[in-house]
């Protein structure tokens, strides 16, 4: 395992291994890494000969500034927890100024109609500050794979948008959501809860599977009102938007049209702090 924060000494170790025909993963993170996280690395290191990990808590992608404050930065429990695990890993750990220059500034991007939606509408200028990051990510890092949880599923049709546009010639792979025994998807955030809104917050997952039984048996827009009552009778939360939507081009659903695909879509506050969840439903 190499630890490296300069994008300079990064690609002199690439361009060795693209000496001898290695092909190169990136899993590009912000780091407080968990399960998750590691879940991708895994498929990384089995489809690729060399995985770069990136740590950077990217600010441009962030609305409130509050929320950047608090984002949990870890680095030295996140280097402990990949070293010795894995050969051909690759740690960049970039500092701001090294990303950035003096001034942190978002790229604007066309993503079309998929960036205006639930986190597009929920965070300003998120999904530019993500096409940002990633831009210069995989500029610097020029990767045959990038891995994508689909835990942030909107984020994935986001940069498989990313490549088309830059015209990139890199493989999006999307990798299923890594959960807690309770249910809970694994989130960074996760660490701002305590133990008892941990065991609550999986409420969000039997919501999302009450969802998915139900929908062959309700109409959409009943089965939505039904869930958004569930979430107003749960003291916990504060619902930003339940949605069900076809999973391409994430288009609210009005009736349920035979072979295509459709998922479910949460966002909700508990403590303060907030989680998003998804589930195919058909
Ligand atoms: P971060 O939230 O650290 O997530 C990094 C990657 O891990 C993302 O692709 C995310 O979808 C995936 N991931 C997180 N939790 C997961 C889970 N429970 N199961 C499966 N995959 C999971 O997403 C970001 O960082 C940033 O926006 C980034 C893409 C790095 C750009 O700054």
């Amino acid at each position: 395992m190499n630890l490296v924060h300069q994008k300079k000494e990064l690609q002199s170790l690439l361009n060795e291994r693209r000496k001898q025909s290695e092909s190169i993963g990136l899993v590009p993170t912000m780091g407080a890494l968990h399960e998750g996280h590691l879940s991708l690395i895994h498929t990384a290191i089995a489809q690729c000969d060399q995985v770069v990990i990136s740590i950077f808590v990217n600010p441009t992608q962030f609305d409130n500034d509050a929320d950047l404050q608090k984002y949990p930065r870890t680095l030295e429990d996140d280097i402990k927890l990949l070293e010795n695990k894995f050969d051909n890993l690759i740690i960049f750990a970039p500092e701001n100024h090294e990303i950035y220059g003096d001034q942190a500034k978002s790229a604007h991007f066309e993503f079309g109609k998929i960036a205006n939606k639930m986190e597009g509408a929920s965070r300003a200028g998120h999904f530019d500050g993500v096409g940002t990051i990633l831009e210069i990510l995989f500029k610097t890092v020029a990767p045959d794979k990038a891995y994508f949880g689909e835990k942030d599923y909107q984020q994935l049709l986001i940069v498989k948008k990313l490549v088309e546009i830059l015209n990139l010639p890199i493989d999006i792979v999307g990798c299923p959501i890594s959960r807690q025994e309770n249910g809970l998807a694994r989130s960074s955030r996760n660490t701002r809860l305590t133990p008892g809104q941990q065991e609550k917050a999986s409420f969000i997952f039997k919501c999302l599977i009450k969802a998915r039984e139900k929908f062959d048996s309700l109409p959409p827009v009943s089965l939505i009102e039904e869930i958004k009552q569930d979430f107003e009778n749960n003291p916990d939360f504060k619902l930003d938007y339940f949605e069900i939507v076809n999973q391409e081009n994430l288009e609210p659903i009005s009736n349920i049209v035979n072979g295509q695909k459709y998922r479910a879509f949460v966002a909700a506050e508990i403590g303060g702090v907030r989680l998003i969840d998804n589930m195919a439903l058909n």
